[in-house]
């Protein structure tokens, strides 16, 4: 964990906005000490495709937030998304030495899942370790110590194109930034609003952004499915702009004002003004009209959620049901629709664990953000110092477990050492444990 005093900045580069959070690390937990937003249109559903752009947006959000906290900002947690982002369950098997489990057996069996054939052009970017299977033992959690022949693991693994990590890595790098680790950002939106028992009894958190509509699953624990929708609150505003005949900026404010994901919410008395384009006089329209364009496309949206929870094959498995969070979900009416739709319980997320200006985060929209500072937080911490997993220097005889930035966890090489590591320690197999589910 981060020591006291410590300044992490978690950096979310969104389709429609850069916010940057910046967080100072107390004793009881970290504190918000500065904000910074930035319109960005740069990115078209998560991906950047306007680098110029992109930067401008980057160094405006960093430059407030930077001032708000009174802080240099050198080092970053950036999230990454898109269409291109794809998750999948992988598992490792490996043959225990002495029979009896050690931390270099658990890293030499992770290393192994990761490694699947992957076409040149994608690159992993998560690890995230779900359980282990010694001999024939499932679910264990901690398996150093335990006795056995053969060590399995069960992995999700996310994977990513590497031309986005290298875009949003060179975009961050142009503003003078370090990106200590680019991390999914549904992952880091879970680390913000769902709590763990959500993620224990199981729990589908669908994070509706601008451009894309992210959903991961975690069962028992453990993420076990990741899967993007190329579909958005850019989707509505464009639907309203059409229907309405009226300007994109103002189809967005009529959106925010007005909008209304059901129908049947709207009071059927109620209008709202239209502007109109060409200079033409402006007019008034049933509020239910505005709630007709919406509702299909939001209809339209958990569908697909719904379609990706059943095809995820855990659908049944979500004690917990589902968590909303970003922008999108700000509209009235759309934890209804969505309880009607996906026929779970829904309930809408902000931002918890944060102390210090957390009233300036606690919007659903500020999930992703404040999800990278809270990973920020707690990634360096369970790395166990006995194996030396310091990140940027790895020790001496280590090889690179290699994640976006190539500065993912130094891995020890040589298993005696690793063995001499954990013998002796008894709190030794929860810290590795912790430390994979955090920093794989
Ligand atoms: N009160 C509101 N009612 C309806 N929609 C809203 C409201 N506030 C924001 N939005 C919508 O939320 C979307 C932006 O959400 P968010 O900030 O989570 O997206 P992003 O992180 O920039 O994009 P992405 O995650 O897709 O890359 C926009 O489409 C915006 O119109
Ligand atoms: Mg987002």
């Amino acid at each position: 964990m981060a020591k006291p005093g410590d300044i992490i900045v978690g950096l979310d580069i969104g389709t429609t906005k850069v916010l940057a959070v910046v967080g100072e690390v107390g004793a009881e937990g970290v504190d918000v000490t500065g904000v910074g937003e930035s319109k960005c249109g740069g990115l078209r559903k998560g991906v950047v495709v306007n680098i110029e752009s992109t930067v401008a947006s980057i160094n405006e959000a960093i430059e407030r937030a930077s001032s708000m906290a009174g802080v240099e900002i050198a080092t970053v947690y950036a999230g990454i998304a898109g269409s291109h982002v794809q998750g999948m369950n992988s598992n490792g098997l490996v043959t225990v030495g002495n029979h009896e489990v050690t931390g270099d057996d658990v890293i030499r069996v992770l290393d192994q899942a990761r490694h699947i054939k992957l076409p040149l052009d994608r690159q992993v970017i998560h690890v995230l370790p779900q359980d282990f299977v010694v001999d024939q033992q499932e679910g264990v959690r901690e398996p150093v110590g335990m006795s056995g022949m053969r060590l399995e693991a069960r992995v999700h693994l996310v994977t990513a194109a590497t031309t986005a990590i290298t875009n949003l890595t060179k975009c961050a790098q142009r503003c003078g930034l370090e990106v200590a680790e680019l991390v999914l950002q549904p992952l880091a939106s879970a680390e913000a609003v769902l709590t763990e028992d959500e993620k224990e009894i199981g729990v589908a958190l669908v994070d509706i952004g601008g451009g894309t509509t992210d959903v991961v699953i975690y069962v028992d624990g453990s993420l076990v499915h990741t899967s993007v929708i190329p579909l958005g609150g850019q989707n509505l505003t464009n639907d309203i702009a059409t229907g309405l005949r009226t300007p994109l900026g103002e189809a967005e404010r009529i959106k925010v004002r007005h909008g209304c994901a059901m129908n049947s919410m709207v009071d059927p008395t109620e209008s709202i003004e239209i502007p109109s384009v060409g200079g033409r006089a402006g007019r008034s329209i049933p509020r239910h009209v505005l709630a007709e364009i919406i509702e299909p496309r939001m209809e339209e949206i958990f569908m697909l959620v719904k379609h990706a929870i059943a095809q995820s094959g855990y659908g049944e498995l979500l004690g917990a049901g589902v968590v909303l969070c970003g922008g999108a979900t700000l509209l009235d009416g759309c934890e209804a629709l969505a309880e009607e739709v996906l026929a779970l319980p829904v309930r809408r997320g902000t931002p918890i664990g944060v102390g210090g200006m957390a009233e300036m985060v606690k919007s659903p929209a500020h999930a992703t953000a404040v999800g990278l500072l809270k990973y920020g937080v707690n990634r360096p911490s369970a790395v166990p110092q006995t194996l030396n997993l310091s990140g940027s220097q790895p020790a001496q005889g280590a090889q690179l477990a290699q994640g976006a930035t190539g500065r993912v966890a130094a891995v020890k090489s040589d298993p005696t050492e690793a063995a001499h590591a954990v013998d002796g320690d008894k709190g030794f197999g929860n810290k590795l444990w912790n430390w994979m589910r955090e920093v794989f």
